[in-house]
């Protein structure tokens, strides 16, 4: 078989780390892999770049992608698709494994639905995608969070702060979840739960009463406040339709609430960095297992599905029921995990 591999949507660490392994296993059965450059913009433009184990050699451990990414929408380019098929027959593919979170998925759902061989891989830091516990990059991302959490301790308290800090995550809480309860938050604010300003302040108060010097509430930048939602408009949107959220600045403006609530506050966007970076072992793992994983399914004759990890197994999933099941929400049994640590 002819290959072709491409890397879409936000990039993160462990990205590398599937595509030698795609690499690899495929050069193993036989087979031949070409990249496309820059997520769907590769297909379309027929920006290519072949993959040896050879150019593959020494990534494992990289952040990003080799491959470049881009958050390019097929359905809002003129004959989108139809220039991807054409690419696709153009270099001799049999196949294509797609690498990305719901959206850049959800094209790749669309290609299976329009007769080519397609395979997914599921990353994003927001581990939203259904059909998987994790995502690539999850975890690198929800180590930098704890870390940077931690470091804002000290601060916080040598000047009895309220810190926000500003976590990644559109619509599903995950990063801000995990990171928050490993960095030890004190109050923690993710999409799924309708939150409550005056509960933060209460809370925030409680701690003061009770001889705390500090406080640090971990916000998800998805997280909805009538009270601020209201004030703000943001217009700026990517390809697939999102908000551009850090625009919001939803910590920014939950500190300044709470100024004027007579509390001294500061805040922190984390943004991109928690994109950064070498992968923790468990994201180098994770590419690894996943990459071997798809080329085994087309090696199987299949196409369609991702494969995804649940518990310690690998499995597979229909590329349809990921679209529209996506995206995968934080669980309330989880969620109430953050209670008992307030
Ligand atoms: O898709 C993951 C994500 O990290 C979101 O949490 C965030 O809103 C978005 O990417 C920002 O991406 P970019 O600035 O690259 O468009």
């Amino acid at each position: 078989m002819r290959i072709g591999l491409l890397t879409g949507g936000g990039d993160c660490p462990g990205l590398n780390a599937a595509i030698r392994a795609v690499v690899r296993r495929a050069y193993e059965l036989g087979h031949q892999v070409l990249g496309f450059l820059e997520g769907w913009r590769g297909p379309i433009e027929n920006l290519t770049k072949p993959l040896t184990p050879d150019s593959v050699s020494g990534i494992l451990h990289v952040g990003g992608t080799i491959l470049g990414s881009s958050r390019t929408n097929p359905a809002k380019i003129p004959n989108g698709y139809e220039k991807i098929l054409e690419n696709l027959r153009k270099n001799e593919l049999d196949a294509l494994i797609v690498i990305g979170g719901e959206d850049t998925l959800s094209v790749a759902a669309e290609l299976h639905n329009r007769g080519f061989k397609t395979i997914g891989i599921p990353k994003t830091i927001d581990n939203d995608v259904y059909g998987t516990d994790y995502c690539i990059g999850f975890f690198s991302a929800v180590t930098y969070v704890a870390d940077a959490i931690d470091r804002l301790h000290t601060t916080a308290w040598s000047h009895r702060r309220v810190i926000v800090v500003e976590v990644m995550g559109r619509e599903a809480g995950w990063l801000t979840l995990y990171g928050g309860l490993a960095g030890g938050a004190d109050w923690i604010m993710i999409p799924e739960v309708q939150p409550s300003l005056d509960e933060l302040v209460a809370h925030v108060k409680r701690r003061y009463d009770s001889g705390k010097r500090f406080s640090i509430v971990a916000v998800a930048e998805g997280v909805k406040i009538p009270e601020i939602e209201n004030k703000v408009k943001v217009e700026e949107r990517d390809a697939f339709g999102h908000v551009r959220l850090e625009k919001k600045g939803i910590a920014m403006r939950i500190a300044d609430y709470l100024k004027e609530q007579g509390f001294e506050a500061r805040h922190v966007v984390l943004g991109h960095v928690q994109r950064g970076g070498s992968p923790v072992v468990f994201d180098r793992l994770l590419g690894t297992r996943f990459g071997v994983a798809a080329v085994d399914a087309l090696q199987g004759g299949k196409s369609g599905i991702m494969v995804g990890l649940q518990g310690i197994s690998i499995v597979e999933v229909p590329l349809t029921e990921v679209r529209e099941k996506s995206p995968r929400l934080v669980p309330q049994e989880l969620w109430e995990l953050t209670r008992v640590f307030y």
